[in-house]
C-alpha cells in the first residue's frame, strides 16, 4: 500500500426527513445565497421548503446553472456574493450545481481574473493564492458525483472541461435524503450508477498494492450498484435501492477507497472531452469509453482484471483470457441492462470524429493517462476506434 493523507472535514446528514438539519449548520446570522439548477428544484417545490427551513435569514437565490456548469455562468454569482456580503451558500442540486458552486466559493475569493482557477488540473490550488473562502452546504438531489462529499469540481470553459481542486472546497454539510431523488427522470438515475460504479473502477482497476481494505471496500461498492442497479431505475420510489446508490455514489468518491492506491482516471478524461465536443451526458461517456479501456488495457491490468472477475463476476472457469473477456462483456451488459448505450456510434458519433477527440486530448495535456501515465494518444486512440 502506498503512503497516503486522508482528510474529509464533510458532515453527511443522511436518511429521510433530513431537510431541516440545515437551520442547525447555517448561522442564524448568515446572510445565504441559494444556488440551484434548472428548475427541477423549484418545480419540485424543493427551494420552498429550504427557503421555509431558512426562516428569518437574509436569502438571495441564483438559478440556472447548468449540466456541466460554465464558466461564464458562474461569474455572474459571484456579483452576487460580493454585492450582498454573502457568507454562507447552499447549494440544492445535483453535481452540476455542487460544482458550480465550489468554483463560485473559490472564485469570489481570488483577486484576479478567475480563468486562473482552472489552470491547476488536479493539483490543489494553494490556500496562499485564496482569500477568504465563504463557507457552504448541500442538499443533493442526484446521486453520482461524490461533490458532495469531495473538493473538487470540473468546470466547462471554451470546449474544455476543467478539474479545479481546493482544501478549501469541501462542503461543510451535505443532505442526503434518498427521497429527494424520487423525481429523477430514468436517464439520469443510470448515469448516477455509471458514474458511482466508474468512479469505484478507477480507484480500483489498476495493479496490485495488497491494498486489502480498499479493494474490498471497493469490491462491496461494485456488488451493492450491480444489485441495486436495475431496482433503482426502474422503480423510483424504492426507498432502499435508492439509499443504497446515495451512499454507493458518496463513498465511491469520498477519497476513502482512494487512498494509498494507484488511480487511473483514462476514461473520466477522455469522457470529458466527448461531454464538451458532442454534448454526451457525462455518465454515458464512461459507459461508452470504459468496456475499451479494459479491453487495450487488459496487459497493464491484468491480476485486478482477474480479480475482478472472479470476485465480483464470480466467473472461475476458463483461462485467464476467457474469464477477462467475460468480465468486459459481464461490464457492458450491465450499463446496457440500464437502459444506457456503450457505442459511441449510437450517439452519431463515427470514426471521423476519432482525430477531432484526439486534438483535443492533445491540446488539453491529455497525452500521459492512466496509471502508469504511458497511455499516450495512439493508444486513446486505439480505445476510441473500439468505442465507435
Ligand atoms: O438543472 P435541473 O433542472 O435541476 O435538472 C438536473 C439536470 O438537468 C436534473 N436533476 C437533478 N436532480 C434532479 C433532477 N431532475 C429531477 N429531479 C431531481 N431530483 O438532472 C440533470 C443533470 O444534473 P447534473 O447535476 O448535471 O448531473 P450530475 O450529478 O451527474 O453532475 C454531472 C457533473 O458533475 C461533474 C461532471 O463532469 C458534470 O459536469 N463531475 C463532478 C465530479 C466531482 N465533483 O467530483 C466527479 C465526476 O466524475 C464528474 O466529472
Ligand atoms: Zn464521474
Amino acid at each position: 500500500m502506498f503512503n497516503f493523507d486522508f482528510y474529509n472535514p464533510t458532515r453527511i446528514l443522511f436518511g429521510k426527513d433530513r431537510l431541516d438539519s440545515i437551520h442547525e449548520y447555517i448561522p442564524i446570522d448568515a446572510t445565504v445565497l441559494i444556488t440551484y439548477g434548472g428548475g427541477s428544484a423549484i418545480k419540485s417545490g424543493l427551494i420552498a421548503k429550504v427557503k421555509t427551513i431558512l426562516g428569518k435569514r437574509k436569502v438571495y437565490e441564483f438559478g440556472g446553472i447548468e449540466p456541466n456548469p460554465r464558466y461564464e455562468t458562474l461569474v455572474k454569482a459571484v456579483e452576487i456574493v460580493h454585492s450582498n456580503n454573502i457568507d454562507f451558500i447552499l447549494a440544492v442540486g445535483g453535481g452540476s450545481v455542487i460544482d458550480g458552486t465550489k468554483f463560485i466559493t473559490l472564485a469570489a475569493s481570488y483577486n484576479g481574473d478567475s480563468r486562473d482557477l482552472l489552470k491547476y488540473g488536479f493539483r490543489h490550488i494553494p490556500a496562499d493564492v485564496l482569500g477568504k473562502v465563504v463557507p457552504f452546504g448541500a442538499v443533493l438531489t442526484l446521486p453520482a458525483t461524490g461533490s458532495e462529499m469531495n473538493n473538487g469540481a470540473v468546470i466547462s470553459y471554451e470546449h474544455g472541461k476543467f478539474p479545479v481542486m481546493s482544501e478549501q472546497s469541501f462542503p461543510k454539510f451535505s443532505i442526503l435524503d434518498p427521497a429527494i431523488t424520487f423525481t429523477l427522470p430514468r436517464n439520469q438515475v443510470a448515469n448516477g450508477v455509471i458514474d458511482a460504479f466508474i468512479h469505484t473502477m478507477e480507484q480500483y482497476m489498476t495493479f496490485p498494492v495488497d491494498a486489502r481494505v480498499q479493494d474490498r471496500m471497493a469490491e462491496g461498492l461494485l456488488l451493492t450498484l450491480i444489485e441495486i442497479g436495475a431496482a433503482t431505475v426502474s422503480e423510483p420510489e424504492n426507498y432502499d435501492a435508492r439509499a443504497n446508490l446515495v451512499w454507493s455514489a458518496t463513498m465511491a468518491l469520498n477519497g476513502i477507497i482512494g487512498t494509498g492506491v494507484p488511480q487511473d482516471w483514462t476514461t473520466h478524461m477522455i469522457g470529458h472531452e466527448l461531454t464538451a465536443l458532442f454534448g454526451i451526458d457525462h455518465g454515458q461517456t464512461l459507459a461508452i469509453i470504459y468496456p475499451a479501456v479494459l479491453d487495450v488495457r487488459r496487459i497493464q491490468k491484468n491480476a485486478k482484471l482477474l480479480q475482478y472477475a472472479e470476485r465480483v463476476w464470480n466467473i472461475h472457469k476458463g483461462n485467464d483470457n476467457e474469464k477477462i473477456d467475460l468480465a468486459i462483456q459481464k461490464t457492458r451488459d450491465f450499463f446496457e441492462s440500464l437502459g444506457v448505450k456503450t457505442h459511441l456510434s449510437l450517439h452519431n458519433v463515427y470514426a471521423d470524429k476519432i482525430p477531432v477527440i484526439i486534438e483535443q486530448l492533445k491540446a488539453h495535456g491529455l497525452t500521459a493517462l492512466s496509471e502508469t501515465q504511458d497511455l499516450t494518444l495512439d493508444i486513446s486512440q486505439k480505445i476510441l476506434e473500439k468505442s465507435i
